[in-house]
């Protein structure tokens, strides 16, 4: 196809310019890989790929880019779930890759901040923070590739938003390039600031639609003293949601994580990982994996896991669990959870349904989605899993083995929206911590229609009046 939107070669010098030569890829077989997503969904085309490696840097490329009119999508790792960094498939945007803006800035065990800037991974910030005797309380499956930027631009949630809320709740200060080049500095680390419109958290969420996070200042917590993991067969999503209940009940401050996995969810696991060994006497029907910390050196938290489990074991909630004796068996327990993303992507084509709903409904939407996927097309395994704590189920579809791939995703509106039409009776949310990105705008209308879109659209118009901040993404 020819390059029928290519940007202009006096903006290409003009940007090489101002990054230098190693911050400009231009060349098709190095520009390739940041044109799609890891799931290769989506695939785009760009001219280049800029690399700025300062917010000064950063600033001056948006405003040669606003100035020549050119669309920018900014990119972190490059993990979104709904090709949220893509670009448009004609060639027009540039790629704005965040990766070489990821110095640790500062730490503060006092305050208990971290000053971080954007393209830094979300494990480099664990690192910068636990080096400083503290914990950034944000875990996801990719920490390792994630970075920063997109952490917040995303809103990610985790496996501890139970305890600590998503990406949104940690953040104090944001410094971000907007639209037209302009910095603004609000690199605050302060716990009170009554000052207006708390605009940090319009950035936070935004999927890079009104302009470019270069840094950020996150909370921090104490580091744990102790933790303990579980891993327990439950005879149903009931069941589970019984003994998340136990567990924060007795003690909501310790509950690091609560994930509910299903059977199926854990085989494909169990197939594709190498290394993937179940810890438990037998194949359950659902599992959950429970993650308790506490930051008091003389709790005991292992015999208040204990008594906990032996209560549920008791009141027929649990059928067998395994507690971790060592940070390596910790390891492997959570490693069964984190690839179940890698192995349902072995297993053949699946489509993802991030949704949420009030914990108490976790089990009803569990079984409804179910009955009327299986209803909708015969065959299709389903494989729910996710953070069940607050109520975020990945309400994954895999495609049904006799079915083509091509086939099988050529159905996924009709899919999402049949799981969606459970979710909204159970007044939940069709998008819970992936975002909205490419796959989800045309939900808008009808889940956040009215008032609510288009207070959305006035904001946009206010920000990015030229529309060149990852077009097509979020807004319909
Ligand atoms: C996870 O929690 O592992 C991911 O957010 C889920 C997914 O792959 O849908
Ligand atoms: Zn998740």
């Amino acid at each position: 196809m020819p390059d029928t939107a290519a940007p202009a070669a006096a903006l290409l010098a003009q940007l090489a310019d101002i990054v230098g030569p190693a911050g400009l890829l231009t060349d098709p077989a190095d520009t390739a890989p940041y044109a799609e997503d890891w799931r290769r969904l989506y695939h785009g085309r760009t001219g280049a790929v800029v690399r700025p490696a300062s917010t000064a840097q950063l600033a001056a490329v948006v405003a040669a880019c606003a100035a020549a009119r050119v669309a920018l999508v900014p990119q972190g790792g490059n993990t979104s779930m709904v090709g949220g960094a893509v670009p448009a498939e004609d060639g027009s945007e540039l790629v704005l890759s965040l990766s070489r803006m990821n110095r640790v800035r500062a730490v503060d065990a006092v305050d208990q901040t971290l000053t971080i800037e954007a393209g830094a991974t979300l494990k480099a910030a664990q690192d910068a923070a636990e080096a400083a005797g503290c914990l950034l309380p944000l875990s996801i499956g990719s920490e390792g590739t994630a970075q920063v930027g997109g952490i917040l631009s995303t809103n990610a949630g985790g496996n501890n938003t139970v305890r600590y809320g998503n990406a949104r709740d940690l953040v104090l200060g944001l410094e971000v390039v907007l639209p037209d080049g302009q910095v603004w500095n609000g690199l605050r680390r302060l716990r009170k600031d009554n000052t207006g419109y708390c605009l940090r958290q319009l950035f936070v969420g935004a999927e890079g639609t009104l302009g470019v996070i270069a840094a950020a200042v996150l909370k921090l917590v104490p580091r744990p003293a102790q933790s303990e993991v579980a891993l327990c067969a439950v005879a149903s999503p009931e069941a589970a949601l019984a003994l998340f209940t136990r567990f924060h009940r007795h003690d909501p401050a310790s509950v690091n994580a609560f994930e509910y996995m299903s059977g199926l969810g854990m085989d494909f696991v169990l197939k594709h990982i190498p290394g993937a060994v179940l810890p438990l006497a037998a194949r359950a029907e659902h599992y959950a994996l429970i993650d308790l910390a506490t930051p008091r050196p003389g709790a005991d938290l292992r015999a208040m896991l204990e008594a906990v489990l032996e209560a549920a074991l008791e009141a027929g909630e649990m059928a067998d669990a395994v507690v971790a004796e060592s940070a390596a068996q910790r390891a492997a327990i959570w490693r069964l959870r984190e690839e179940h993303s890698e192995a349902q992507k072995r297993e053949g084509a699946s489509i993802k349904n991030d949704v949420s709903v009030p914990v108490s409904r976790v089990p009803e939407l569990i079984r409804r989605a179910t009955a009327a996927c299986e209803a909708l097309l015969p065959g299709i395994r389903v494989v729910p899993f996710g953070h069940m704590g607050d109520g975020n189920i990945h309400f994954n579809l895999e495609q049904p083995v006799d079915m083509a791939a091509s086939a099988f995703l050529a159905r996924d509106h009709a899919i999402m929206d049949t799981v969606c039409a459970v979710v909204r009776d159970l007044d939940g949310s069709f998008s819970a911590e992936h975002g909205v990105g490419k796959l989800k705008p045309y939900m808008m209308p009808d889940w956040r229609g009215g008032a609510e879109l288009a207070l959305m659209r006035a904001i946009k118009r206010a920000i990015d009046p030229a529309g060149l901040m990852n077009p097509g993404k979020v807004l319909p």
